[in-house]
């Protein structure tokens, strides 16, 4: 190995004394092209256990590599592979290592659909904080995450997650995640660079099929999808994963207007795009590049600077340069960009990851606390007849159902380094909670998850016969949602639905736990429960979460992010649709054309009385500050937290509006017998106005209705 030190340390880009451009600058001008396309490709180092992106090989890794997709959880491995980076490359550059740091990374916490269900953005962002401590401290400086994908079709597997249907929603959360991962500076200990995916319009999948063209118009791409990647850059997000579907012809992963007009030009993005696994070289497979170095050259030409795994670049750009089809200014541009993380990160000053062991990383108290915390605000009461919940001390309690004593399941999809073994199961949960008698605590399977063997409903019922109350425990397996895991039907499989109509027939007090990556299809199973509690896939601290609520230690304050259909056939169904010309006809002959449960419902074990709306304007002009408040009394005898969902009507638009849309949102905690004022502060330009579809904001004079629960008030915009 020839020693190179001697002439590095005088380098310009070694010295932190100098402005990242200068360096970035000062490193540019050494490199050769080779050693640049190296910096544009990402290759993966360690074991895959995704099984979406098996089927990779473990490449060799060159030195000069710009990125490795690291899946190991030690950073021995790492350091190992980034030493060969920095003491044998010629210019020493270290490896950005990414990961899919999703909902935690051995702390799991709820999936991202559950979050949204919290409306709790502060505890979101200590939860990506947790995700990015142990993430780092494994040696992975870069998360392929928060997914911001708006997404209004509960067929397809990756509604778990986005945060819901609601574009504001996904944006609020894209920057709570943003600042949860990032904090305030990247080369801050423990924090990690975040990536906002996939870029953009993939929840727009036809049928809920994964990875299918998508047909969005110009103007729903910047009502519906733009804007919570809008937010999130913004938010100071580091990178941008381009997506896999096609836009109406365009695949995202070669748009020029969403990659480079807009994210580039219009929203000032100062960082970079890598592609989704292969998306690069599936440009030829969607139909738009006859070869893998045409594949190459419409993604990079559109600002796409990263390939992931598919090695296009690396194989291709080199000649394209040459042939003069790529310029040396773009290819500089780029790798300019990735080579500004770098130095963002501080991977030059300090490209090794401490040892340090198991329990000074992973499972700390505190990060358990968050994972419990957002494990309970994220849980949403459907149902609650005759406050049948919270459970009464001293009954017995018969907890049917396969998911019951199941762990793994509870994870969810992308569960990086989570252990089933360390999920407490809904059981367990219960078992250990204050004021419950384990002998009065009773079990039984009584079925899988799917199949038809009904073998196990015999005891379940001998079981039930024998409580006082039935808590059925129902639910997905981890790998019905997420990537390539659409479900032509959100019902749950009919041998759960079957095990529940003979549970009702022992006439017992019936509650239902439901645990899924999506919206369900509850038609059948709604008229049997007396109680349903949606618990999403809530990671680790599952069953403690779970028996919080059941016991009433704690009161369910979550509300759902995603409209839940009557049945799968009103797919898509969302709160912010455009009107219809008769809204008298135009229904379902054979259903209702309701939902079963609307966007932002969800019970609580208290009351909350509402006061008047009121608005400190009925008439303003523009420039005007216009705030609209509302008192809401907890009248009931627990206390509880309430999230009040602020709405905006526009009703006579020269490009029409949905029939209301979010503008803002607040939860707050209001003891029994207190009450709390909510506020909003309406600025003109962002809540009354809209985007035409070339993304230009306009206001237009006349009526609007500021929305909140069942009150609207009417405001004039006037000169
Ligand atoms: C997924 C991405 C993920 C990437 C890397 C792809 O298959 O679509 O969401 O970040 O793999 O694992």
């Amino acid at each position: 190995m020839t020693d190179l030190s001697d002439i590095k340390d005088r380098s310009l880009y070694k010295n932190p004394a100098f402005s990242i451009d200068r360096r970035v600058d000062d490193l540019l001008a050494r490199m050769n092209l080779e050693e640049k396309i190296y910096q544009l490709n990402q290759y993966t180092l360690g074991r895959n256990n995704n099984e979406n992106n098996i089927g990779e090989a473990v490449k060799n890794i060159p030195a000069e590599i710009g990125s490795l997709i690291y899946f190991e959880t030690t950073p021995e491995l790492r350091n190992s592979v980034q030493k060969k980076a920095v003491e044998e490359s010629r210019l020493g550059i270290p490896i950005l290592f990414g990961y899919d740091v999703i909902h935690g990374f051995r702390t799991i916490y709820p999936i991202s659909l559950g979050q949204a269900a919290s409306w709790n953005p502060e505890l979101v962002e200590d939860a990506c904080g947790v995700a990015a401590q142990e993430a780092f401290t494994s040696g992975v400086n870069w998360t392929f995450s928060p997914m911001v994908d708006v997404a209004r079709d509960g067929r397809w597997g990756r509604v778990s997650e986005g945060y819901g249907e609601d574009p504001y929603v996904n944006g609020v959360f894209a920057a709570a995640s943003v600042r949860g991962y990032q904090g305030d500076t990247l080369s801050a200990k423990n924090k990690v660079a975040a990536c906002l995916k996939h870029y953009v319009g993939y929840g727009a999948s036809e049928a809920g099929r994964d990875y299918v063209p998508t047909e969005i118009s110009k103007q729903t791409l910047w009502d519906t999808y733009l804007p919570p990647f809008e937010v999130g850059i913004k938010a100071g997000a580091a990178t941008v994963m381009s997506a896999f579907n096609n836009i109406s012809g365009i695949p995202a992963s070669a748009n020029y207007y969403t990659l480079t007009e807009i994210l580039k030009k219009r929203w000032k993005h100062r960082g970079f795009v890598v592609s989704d696994w292969d998306a690069v070289k599936q440009l030829i497979t969607q139909g738009l590049a006859a070869n893998e170095k045409e594949a190459a050259w419409y993604a990079f030409s559109a600002g796409l600077e990263m390939d992931m795994t598919d090695n296009c670049y690396q194989k291709h750009l080199g000649k394209l340069v040459k042939e003069g089809k790529v310029s040396m200014e773009a290819i500089d541009d780029a790798v300019g960009r990735i080579l500004r993380l770098k130095f963002e990160l501080g991977l030059f000053e300090n490209p090794y990851t401490e040892i340090l062991p198991d329990d000074k990383r992973f499972l700390l108290p505190s990060s358990l606390n968050v994972a419990e915390q957002l494990a309970q605000e994220s849980m949403v009461l459907l149902k609650n007849n005759k406050g049948v919940l919270p459970l009464k001390k001293g009954y017995k309690i018969a907890f049917i159902g396969p998911m019951a004593n199941n762990r793994l399941h509870l994870l969810g999809s992308w569960s990086a380094h989570g252990n089933e073994k360390d999920v407490v199961s809904i059981l367990d949960g219960i078992r250990k909670e204050k004021g419950f008698i384990k002998k009065n605590i009773l079990f039984a399977d009584g079925c899988g998850f799917d199949g038809n063997d009904q073998r196990g409903f015999a005891e379940a019922i001998r079981v039930a016969e024998q409580a006082d109350i039935i808590i059925a425990c129902l639910g997905e397996k981890k790998t019905w949602s997420g990537e390539n895991a659409s479900r032509s039907v959100i019902a749950l499989p009919r041998i759960q639905e079957e095990l529940l109509e003979n549970l009702k027939k022992t006439g017992k007090p019936l509650v239902v736990l439901l645990s899924s990556g999506r919206p369900l299809d509850l038609s059948r199973i709604e008229p049997l429960a007396d109680a349903m509690l949606e618990i999403w896939q809530p990671g680790i601290t599952a069953g403690i979460a779970v028996a919080g609520i059941l016991s009433g230690r704690y009161n369910p304050s979550g509300k759902l992010p995603i409209t839940f259909p009557y049945t799968t056939g009103q797919i898509p169904i969302y709160y912010n649709h455009r009107k219809s010309g008769r809204t008298h006809q135009g229904k379902y002959q054979n259903i209702t054309s309701e939902p079963l449960y609307s966007f932002g419902h969800g019970l609580s074990y208290t009351k909350f009385e509402y006061g008047t709306l009121k608005l400190s304007s009925s008439k303003i002009r523009r420039g005007d500050t216009l705030r609209a408040e509302i008192e809401v009394k907890n009248v009931g005898n627990y206390d509880g937290k309430e999230t009040l969902l602020w709405f905006v009507a526009d009703p006579f638009s020269s490009i029409t509006r949905p029939v209301k849309e979010l503008k803002y949102f607040e939860k707050k905690e209001i003891p029994a017998g207190e009450s709390r004022i909510f506020t909003f502060d309406i600025n003109l330009e962002r809540d009354l106005g809209f985007v035409n579809e070339d993304g230009k904001r306009l206001l237009e004079n006349g009526i609007f209705y500021i929305m909140v629960k069942d009150q609207k008030v009417k405001i004039e915009l006037i000169d």
